[in-house]
């Protein structure tokens, strides 16, 4: 196998794309199991938040289960692959995530960010700079900053340096301050049991500039990117995850999307 895991990619494809895809769902499933039943760029915009393979558990939470530290919280995720199984497997669903999708953001952790640039260079990186700098682990991935790698097929359809006609940010940057937590995410935090959802602001900024009329994410976790796609009213959306003890979020943030989706559409 090569190191990219993108050449060596088994041709799998049992499934016939587009016979089982049902929109605006997060279904339990395995990506790429799910990723493989969507046909060619079907969809606008992809974003992936995958694990990093840093063990999240025992580095975030010095060594102690999820599940010790708060009350019905559920343990965390398979964090620990070997390196190179993990490289050939970011390597498919990467290619997958390209196949189906017009314009795909991998946040990738600063970790990674070498061995996605062996497995595909991407396009463009766009430089995500928040306020949480605490380090919490000893892996490079808790800097002030994390890159999100962007890919296309057609280079043209997106970013690129310098920006072109279709270019949907200014610079190849988004400078975001994060609030460590608003306050309805606090309130959502005694509820959800997901370890660690992606920051809803950043999600926000990438719809409201790219305004997608679709959108997937293959690592669904709690469901924030796929409720703030449908907060936005963002017509057709689709998210996977595999551990089914996430479900119970899922069900929490998609009713909550329901409420407030009127408020704010990307039109
Ligand atoms: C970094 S978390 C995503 C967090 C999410 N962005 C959120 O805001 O809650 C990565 C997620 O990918 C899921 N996952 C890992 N391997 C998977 C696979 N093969 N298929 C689907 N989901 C997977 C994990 O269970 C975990 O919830």
């Amino acid at each position: 196998m090569n190191r990219s895991g993108l050449h060596s990619m088994p041709n799998v494809v049992e499934i016939k794309p587009g016979a089982g895809l049902k929109w605006n769902e997060i279904r339990c499933i395995d990506a790429l199991e799910g990723i493989r039943e969507i046909p060619d760029k079907c969809i606008d915009l992809g974003f992936a938040d995958p694990p990093f393979n840093i063990d999240l558990e025992s580095n975030v939470n010095n060594g102690k289960a999820f599940s010790e530290k708060k009350e019905g919280t559920i343990s965390y995720y398979d964090d620990l692959l070997d390196p190179v199984e993990y490289e050939a497997w970011c390597g498919k669903w990467l290619s997958e995530m390209i196949r189906t999708c017009q314009k795909v953001i991998v946040y990738c952790g600063n970790v990674n960010v070498p061995m996605f640039h062996r497995i595909r260079e991407p396009l463009d990186e766009i430089v995500y700079f928040t306020k949480f700098n605490t380090i919490i682990t000893s892996c490079a991935w808790a800097g002030r900053y994390r890159p999100l790698l962007v890919y296309a097929s057609d280079k043209n359809s997106f970013l690129g340096r310098p920006p072109g006609e279709n270019c949907k940010f200014d610079t190849n940057v988004i400078v975001k301050s994060r609030q460590f937590f608003d306050k309805s995410e606090e309130r959502d935090r005694k509820v959800l049991r997901h370890p660690c959802p992606i920051d809803r602001e950043l999600i926000h900024a990438i719809l409201v500039q790219m305004k997608p009329r679709s959108f997937l994410d293959p690592f669904a976790g709690s469901g924030t990117t796929l409720y703030m796609a449908k907060k936005l009213g963002v017509e057709k959306w689709i998210g996977f995850e595999k551990n089914p003890a996430y479900r119970a979020d899922h069900e929490f943030l998609l009713n909550k999307a329901k409420r407030v989706a009127v408020q704010s559409k990307l039109v």
